[in-house]
C-alpha cells in the first residue's frame, strides 16, 4: 500500500472550506503524491509519515484530515466525496462510469465487512447485479492504490454510523462521480435520510398499516426509502419472531431500478439495515431489488399498500409503446415523473397510499394538466409538503421540489399543506401552511398555500371566477428565438430593421427602457420575407418569462408604451417575454391599468400560489383569478390622477380583502 498523506485535526469548517477547493490538478497532485512519505503540516512545517500511521491525505497545499478514527464520520465522508468527484470529472463519460461503480464497489465492500467485525463470521456480500444486457460497465475495475485506499478509508468510517445515513453518503458520493450526461439521462439525485423519513411519517398518516403492508419504490435508487421501509416494518411489528420479519420483509417490500449498480447498493444497504435481525433468525434476505425499467416492467397492477419514492424527472422523448401506456396523463411534453406518476396510481390499490417526491411543475404545468386530472380523478392528494429552498436539498439540483401522499380511490376533502426547511440531510422544521382543496375540473392549476398567511388568500382567489380573457386579453409568448435569426440581429437602425424588445427592457420595479446590454444581444431586427408572424405592431404588456420564486417579484409587468411603438411602427418581440395581447382593439382594462395591477404584491403573492417552476407561463398567466373588471375602474381612476405606489398597492391590496365578488 502507497504511503499516505497528512492529518491535522481543527474545526470541521476549516477542513470543509479546504476540502472545497478540491480542484482535478490538485487531485492529480495527490495521486502523483501517493507515494510519497514527505507531508506538510499546517504551520507550513514538513514532516515524514511512516507506513504505520493512520491514512492521511495531502491536497497541493492544503490540508486535509482523512480517516482519522476520532473525527466525525459524516464529515470524514464528505470530504472524501469530494476527492472522488475530483478523481473522476476529468475522465470521459464510459471510463468514468466505470470509475464510479468500483470505487463505490470497493466503499461498500469496506463498509460491509466492517460493520460486520462484532459477529464471529462475516457474510458475503450480496451478489453484484448486471443490467439485462450485461453490460461491460457493470464489471468493477482495478482501482489505483490511493484511489483504493480512499475507498477503503471511506468505507471503514461509513461502518461507524447508522445504516441509512451510511447508505445516504455514499449513494452521494457515487453520484458525485457519475458522468453528467448519465446523471442527467437517468434523473439520478438522492433523496436525505430526514425528506424519506419526512415521507414516511406523512404515508403513515395518509394511513399506511406498517404491520401488513406490500411497498414498492420504482425507481429506488440506492435504497433511500427501501431500509427506512424496512426499519419501520421491523419497528411495528415488535412480536414478529426474527426469522418472521426477515420474511415479511423479503415478501412486502419491492425496489426497482435500472442502474445496476444502484439496485445493488440498494438490496446491500437494505441488508445492512436488517443485520441485527437476520443474525437472530439465522437467515439472510431474499433478493427484493430488480434491476429493471420500472416504465415498461409487467408490475402487477393494483397491488401495492403504498407506492413510495423520488422518480427521476427531466423531458423524454417516447416510444409510441410507452406513450400509449401512458397516454392518459399526457399533454404535450412527457417528463419521467409524470410518467411515474401514473405508474403509481396503476400499482397502487384502491385505498392505498402513494407517497412521492416530485418537482412542483406539475401543480400548474400546462403539459401537467392530464396529470392532474388523473391524480384529481383516481388519487387525490392527502398532504403537500413544500421544500422551502431549491438549492442544497438534493446534491446538485436545483429544483422546487415538495413531498405529496394521495390516496387511491379517495373522494377528494381537502388536503393539508407543510412548509418544510431543511436544517441539513437530517433534521428539517416544519410548519403548517393550512389546507387547500382541488379545483373542479382538476386539471386545472392547482392554488396552494405556501405559507400560513396564504390560506386566506387562496379562499379569496377560489372565490374568484374572472380570468385575464374577461379584462379583455390573451397571452402568447414573444414568437423570436433569436438564435435561429441570428444573421438578422442588428446593432443599428437601417432600411427595414425594427426594435427587438428583449426581456432585460422590462425593469425590475415594472418600467420599459429599450435596451439590449445582455450577452448577445441586438437591439434591432430586420425581418425577410414571411417574417411577419415575429412583428407587434398592437400595444401589450409586456410580462417577463422566467423569474424565480426568491426574486423579490415574480410578476415583473411592463406596457409597451403607445408613443414608442407608434414612433418605430412595429417591434419584434423576444421568447422570454410574454405578451399581454388585447383580444380586440378596446379591451375592458387599459394596458396602463393592467402593467401596474399585475406589478403589485397582492398579484404577486396571487401568482406565487399558483405557480410551481420557475416559468410565468402563457397557461399559468391565464388562469390566475382576478377581482371582477370593473373593480379596477378605481385603480384607473387613481392612476390617472398621478397616484404614487403605494396608494396603487393598497387599492389592489383591497380587492383581494374577503369579500363576496360580483
Ligand atoms: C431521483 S433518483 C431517486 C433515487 C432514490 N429513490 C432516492 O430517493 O434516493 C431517481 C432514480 O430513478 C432511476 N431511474 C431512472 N429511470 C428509471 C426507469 N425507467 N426505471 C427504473 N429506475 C429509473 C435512476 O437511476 C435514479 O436512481
Amino acid at each position: 500500500m502507497a504511503d499516505v498523506i497528512i492529518a491535522e485535526s481543527g474545526s470541521m469548517r476549516h477542513r470543509k472550506a479546504r476540502a472545497a477547493k478540491v480542484s482535478d490538478i490538485a487531485f492529480k497532485t495527490v495521486l502523483a503524491q501517493g507515494s510519497s512519505a514527505i507531508v506538510q503540516r499546517r504551520s507550513g512545517k514538513v514532516r515524514r509519515v511512516s507506513k504505520s500511521e493512520p491514512p492521511l491525505w495531502s491536497l497541493a497545499g492544503g490540508l486535509l484530515l482523512f480517516g482519522d478514527q476520532g473525527e466525525d464520520p459524516t464529515g470524514v465522508l464528505e470530504n472524501g466525496k469530494l476527492m472522488a468527484r475530483a478523481l473522476a470529472a476529468p475522465l470521459e463519460e464510459e471510463p468514468r462510469l466505470v470509475l464510479a461503480r468500483s470505487f463505490c464497489t470497493q466503499v461498500i465492500a469496506a463498509c460491509w465487512f466492517a460493520a460486520q467485525r462484532k459477529y464471529p463470521d462475516a457474510w458475503p456480500l450480496p451478489n453484484r447485479f448486471l443490467a439485462p444486457h450485461n453490460s461491460e460497465l457493470d464489471s468493477p475495475s482495478d482501482l489505483d492504490p490511493p484511489a483504493a485506499l480512499l475507498a477503503q478509508t471511506m468505507g471503514q468510517t461509513a461502518a461507524r454510523l447508522d445504516p441509512i445515513t451510511a447508505s445516504y453518503l455514499i449513494g452521494v458520493t457515487y453520484t458525485a462521480m457519475l458522468p453528467d450526461e448519465t446523471r442527467s439521462r437517468l434523473g439520478v439525485y438522492y433523496t436525505p435520510p430526514g425528506l424519506a423519513r419526512r415521507l414516511l411519517d406523512m404515508a403513515t398518516v395518509a394511513g399506511v398499516d406498517w404491520t401488513s403492508c406490500h411497498v414498492i419504490d420504482p425507481a429506488c435508487g440506492g435504497g433511500a426509502f427501501l431500509a427506512p421501509v424496512a426499519a419501520r416494518i421491523i419497528a411495528e411489528n415488535p412480536t414478529f419472531t426474527p426469522r418472521r420479519l426477515v420474511r415479511a420483509i423479503g415478501d412486502r417490500v419491492r425496489g426497482l431500478e435500472i442502474d445496476p449498480f444502484a439496485s445493488w447498493a440498494s438490496q446491500v444497504f437494505l441488508e445492512m439495515t436488517l443485520m441485527d435481525v437476520c443474525r437472530e433468525a439465522g437467515e439472510r434476505l431474499s433478493t427484493v431489488v430488480e434491476v429493471s425499467n420500472s416504465l415498461l416492467a409487467g408490475v402487477p397492477q393494483g397491488d401495492f399498500d403504498l407506492v413510495i419514492g423520488n422518480p427521476p424527472y427531466g423531458r423524454v422523448t417516447l416510444s409510441s409503446g410507452v406513450r400509449e401506456r401512458y397516454g392518459r396523463s399526457l399533454y404535450g411534453h412527457a417528463n419521467l415523473y409524470g410518467l411515474f406518476s401514473d405508474l403509481a396510481v396503476q400499482l397502487t390499490r384502491p385505498g392505498g397510499v402513494i407517497a412521492y417526491v416530485t418537482p412542483t411543475s406539475f401543480l400548474a404545468g400546462e403539459y401537467f394538466k392530464a396529470l392532474r386530472g388523473l391524480l384529481g380523478r383516481d388519487a387525490p392528494p392527502s398532504n403537500i409538503d413544500f421544500v422551502s429552498v431549491r438549492k442544497g436539498v438534493f446534491e446538485d439540483a436545483l429544483q422546487e421540489t415538495l413531498l405529496a401522499t394521495y390516496k387511491r380511490g379517495r373522494k377528494h376533502g381537502s388536503a393539508t399543506v407543510h412548509f418544510i426547511s431543511p436544517i441539513d440531510y437530517e433534521r428539517m422544521e416544519v410548519e403548517a401552511a393550512g389546507k387547500f382543496v382541488l379545483p373542479a375540473p382538476a386539471s386545472e392549476p392547482w392554488l396552494i398555500p405556501r405559507t400560513a398567511d396564504q390560506e386566506a388568500l387562496i379562499a379569496v382567489l377560489e372565490a374568484m371566477p374572472h380570468r385575464l380573457r374577461d379584462y379583455g386579453y390573451a397571452v402568447s409568448t414573444g414568437p423570436l428565438v433569436w438564435n435561429r435569426h441570428k444573421t438578422q440581429l442588428a446593432a443599428r437602425p437601417g432600411t427595414g430593421t425594427l426594435p427587438l424588445i428583449w426581456a432585460e427592457s422590462v425593469t425590475a420595479d415594472g418600467m420599459f427602457v429599450f435596451r439590449a446590454e445582455k450577452k448577445n444581444h441586438e437591439p434591432y431586427f430586420k425581418p425577410t420575407n414571411g417574417d411577419d408572424w415575429l412583428i407587434s405592431r398592437r400595444p401589450c404588456v409586456l410580462v417577463q418569462r422566467t423569474t424565480a420564486k426568491e426574486q423579490a417579484r415574480r410578476l415583473i409587468a411592463a406596457e409597451l408604451p403607445k408613443k414608442f411603438l407608434s414612433r418605430h411602427g412595429a417591434v419584434v418581440i423576444e421568447n422570454h417575454l410574454n405578451m399581454v395581447r388585447p383580444i380586440n382593439g378596446n379591451p375592458r382594462i387599459p394596458p396602463r391599468v393592467l402593467s401596474a395591477f399585475l406589478n403589485t404584491a397582492i398579484v404577486d403573492k396571487a401568482f406565487r400560489c399558483l405557480s410551481g417552476s420557475v416559468a410565468v407561463s402563457a397557461y399559468e398567466l391565464e388562469a390566475l383569478p382576478l377581482p371582477a373588471p370593473e373593480l379596477l375602474d378605481e385603480v384607473a381612476e387613481l392612476l390617472r390622477a398621478g397616484a404614487g405606489r403605494d396608494t396603487i398597492e393598497m387599492a389592489c391590496a383591497r380587492l383581494y380583502a374577503r369579500r363576496k365578488q360580483p
